[in-house]
């Protein structure tokens, strides 16, 4: 695979046809490795216990075709912080594709951008887990954002323990986002595809077994990314935004976004039956992410990121242009109100700053919060994230710790101090790849105060590629109970 060592920004890919998504801070890395006894700047709290784990796109093979950023194989990238010491590891997530493409000695699939004809019968994408990881039961799961396999994963080792079933009891696909309540140990999920209903949505119960499971009616095919829950209620989104149906009838895929169309949120009860849901009308929009609900009285308040504009700018031209417009995120936090009792919607920004990747404290989710944490997007072409704001959703206000020139951070979860006095008495933990020095740092930040900067940096000797999503496994929480 060629290598760029430096990134390559909007206008250079569009003119040379060099892909930024394997260049600069996105280069794939091929080697899995373990490594303690890495440096140290500052102290790691010796509170501080836990793993944070963070996956994203790596292909192992030389794309065949052009190559989308969303299409590479899953590989998860973790440090093990214990007594203040700190261990790297990272592995590929080994999906059944990726084991079929291994042995293959070559990709088997080709990306999103290019025709499906020629990939696996029955496949026309790869399931590669890639997108997010969260912690529920004793294990990771790594999960898709098309809706695929959960994969299971061992959270010290990272080795892939198989396509996660729950028993059995699993009977459809589960999307890139699924919330665990780590109140009730519950985890409840959802998939879409392109057979009616479009939609199923289910609930996964502390021993490890589906116990919830209905279909969701929609009008028809959609992309949703994300969901919600409160304590009581999930919300599952029915969004304007879906695959072209002309595109569809030839079996090609274009994003389309109908203006005309509402926004639809459904709110169920966590354990309600299909009839249940109750759908709330908001204008057209596009939302990759949920930050927090909550039940309020009369009202089911939803906070999230919502995307500024959803239509793929069509203002770049080469092979490249698909893959270039549809990497531009604006996205801003925004508030809904669904009344339970009048079926109205009422809706506002709370802050028009373009951010995204939002974390909050894992114990309040799905009870009224006051914080998030969200990466601010550079306003450099391709993804990068220049900064981690911490948000008073309630007053829009926002704290920001920059990450420095030629800095670019990454999705950062919110750890919790042991014994914590507040919601955001913990750390927030970030990779921050340096393109200067070709590698990574990972950066610990107090949540109450992030612009005093991190509290350490621990130095990693390798590159951790730009990816998605990440997580925190607290220390007590992990097999054997301690860190
Ligand atoms: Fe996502």
């Amino acid at each position: 695979m060629t290598l760029h060592v430096d990134r390559i920004d909007l206008a250079t890919a569009a003119e040379t046809g060099v892909n930024p998504y394997l260049a600069g801070p996105y280069t794939p890395t091929h080697d899995e490795l373990t490594l303690g006894d890495l440096e140290v700047v500052g102290e790691i709290p010796a509170d501080l216990n836990g793993v944070y784990v963070r996956n994203g796109p790596n292909p192992q093979h030389e794309p065949d075709g052009r190559y989308h950023w969303f299409d590479g194989d899953g590989m998860v990238h973790a440090v093990h912080i214990a007594d203040g010491q700190a261990t790297y590891r990272n592995r590929w997530v080994r999906t059944s594709g990726f084991e079929r493409e291994r042995e293959a000695g070559a990709p088997l699939w080709k990306g999103i951008i290019e025709p499906p004809a020629g990939n696996p019968p029955g496949e026309p994408e790869k399931d590669t887990a890639n997108t997010d990881v969260l912690f529920h039961n004793e294990r990771l799961l790594a999960l898709w954002y098309r809706a695929g396999k959960p994969y299971a994963l061992d959270p010290v080792t990272l080795e892939t323990l198989g396509a996660e079933d729950f028993d059995g009891t699993l009977r459809c696909e589960v999307s890139a986002h699924a919330k665990a309540d780590e109140r009730t140990g519950e985890l409840m999920f959802f998939d879409y595809g392109t057979k009616r209903p479009y939609m199923r949505y289910g609930v996964v119960s502390p021993q490890g077994v589906v116990s919830h499971f209905i279909g969701v009616d929609l009008p028809g095919p959609r992309l949703p990314h994300d969901m919600a829950i409160t304590a009581r209620h999930s919300i599952l989104m029915d969004l304007p935004l879906y695959n072209d149906p002309e595109a569809a009838r030839h079996g090609r895929f274009k994003l389309f976004f109908d203006r005309d169309m509402p926004s639809r949120f459904g709110v169920i009860p966590r354990f309600g039956a299909s009839c249940k849901i109750r759908w709330f009308e908001a204008a057209p929009c596009f939302i990759y992410h949920s930050v927090n609900a909550w039940d309020e009285g009369d009202e089911v308040v939803l906070d999230v990121c919502r995307v500024k504009q959803p239509e793929p700018r069509n203002d770049l031209a080469g092979p490249l242009a698909n893959v270039l417009s549809y990497l531009r995120l604006d996205a801003h936090m925004h508030r809904y109100r669904f009344n339970l009792r009048t079926g109205k919607t009422v809706e506002q920004t709370i802050d028009d700053d373009n951010s995204e990747f939002p974390s909050i404290n894992n114990r309040v989710l799905g009870t009224r919060s006051r914080y998030a944490y969200n990466m601010h997007i550079s306003p450099e072409s391709t993804l990068l994230f220049d900064g981690l704001m911490k948000y008073d959703v309630h007053t829009g206000a926002a704290e920001t710790h920059w990450f420095g020139d030629g800095r670019w951070g990454s999705e950062a979860p919110f750890a919790p101090r042991p014994g914590a006095d507040g919601e955001d008495d913990g750390y927030l933990v970030s990779y921050v790849y340096d393109e200067r020095e070709g590698r990574s740092d990972v950066e610990v930040l107090d949540a109450r105060d992030v612009t005093a900067g991190p509290l350490c940096r621990i130095k990693l000797p390798v590159r951790v590629p730009i990816g998605f999503h990440a997580t925190w496994v607290p220390g007590e929480k992990l097999p054997g109970g301690s860190a």
